[in-house]
């Protein structure tokens, strides 16, 4: 099998680095484009890249040139592009996924940007791949030929994994929710290092928000060409 031809967008960075660790030994996937901001773009990935994942820097990729994040750079790179993976901050995201998408690059994101759009999937694969249908809707309703299909909020992804076979088996009225996330979750720049030692941080501004609205939309049910949102309170 030919390996998919994939970008990464916001490579830099901490999530951009996990999903670039996760994709060069991939045996489906072989990574030919990265981009990041206008301050790293030009530079080989390994000297843009203050890498954070150990201490083997992913030899297949280090030359490559960082390019600007543009639907016209990535074109550019010489190769079609299968997929796009984005690990771009969420204001960033917001303009640049529909960009991509218009250009007719299947996105694929990590960011929040996009995640609760009616025509937008937002998909634990293994709870809810029948709402990727909301593609076709998304296409006809953009006129695009490309796509945005996003993950959820980390916590998100853990307490639906967990909710799903309650849901169908007995169903749920209500769920009380504490997460104790680590401070990774916060990006590379997070929360200072003098702040955590011995402590914890009480509050992630929206954190609880997302995992509220998010984990309705995935335990939802699509009908109709849209979701209907499961009807259960999460506080
Ligand atoms: N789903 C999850 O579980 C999860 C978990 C954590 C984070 N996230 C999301 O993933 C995204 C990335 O998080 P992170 O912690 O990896 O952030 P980060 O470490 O700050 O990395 C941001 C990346 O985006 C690039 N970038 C910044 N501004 C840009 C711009 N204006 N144009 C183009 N590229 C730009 C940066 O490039 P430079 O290096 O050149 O600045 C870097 O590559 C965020 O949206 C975050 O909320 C999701």
């Amino acid at each position: 099998m030919d390996k998919l031809k994939v970008a990464v967008l916001g490579a830099t960075g901490l999530v951009g680095q996990r999903f670039v660790r996760l994709l060069v030994d991939h045996p489906f996937f072989e990574v030919v484009a990265l981009t990041a901001s206008g301050k790293s773009a030009g530079k080989k990935y390994c000297k843009a890249t203050k890498w954070m994942l150990g201490p083997d820097f992913p030899e297949a990729v280090q030359d490559l040139e960082v390019l600007e994040t543009s639907p016209e750079a990535v074109k550019r790179c010489g190769y079609n592009v299968d997929l796009v993976f984005s690990a771009l901050p969420s204001d960033v995201a917001k303009e640049l996924e529909p960009a991509f998408a218009r250009e007719g690059f299947k996105v694929v994101s990590n960011a929040s940007a996009m995640r609760m759009f009616d025509d937008v999937p937002l998909v634990v694969p293994e709870i809810n791949p029948d709402h990727l249908h909301l593609i076709h809707v998304q296409r006809r309703k953009r006129g695009w030929k490309g796509l945005i299909v996003t993950n959820p909020n980390c916590s998100t992804i853990i307490l639906t994994l967990s909710l799903k076979p309650i849901v169908d088996y007995a169903g749920v009225e209500a769920v009380h929710v504490t997460t104790m996330q680590a401070v990774s979750g916060a990006g590379f720049l997070g929360v200072t290092s003098m702040a955590i030692i011995d402590n914890v941080i009480p509050f992630i501004a929206k954190e609880e928000e997302k995992i509220q609205t998010e984990s309705l939309k995935i335990l939802g049910r699509l009908y109709e060409g849209s979701v209907k949102f499961a009807d259960i309170a999460i506080s």
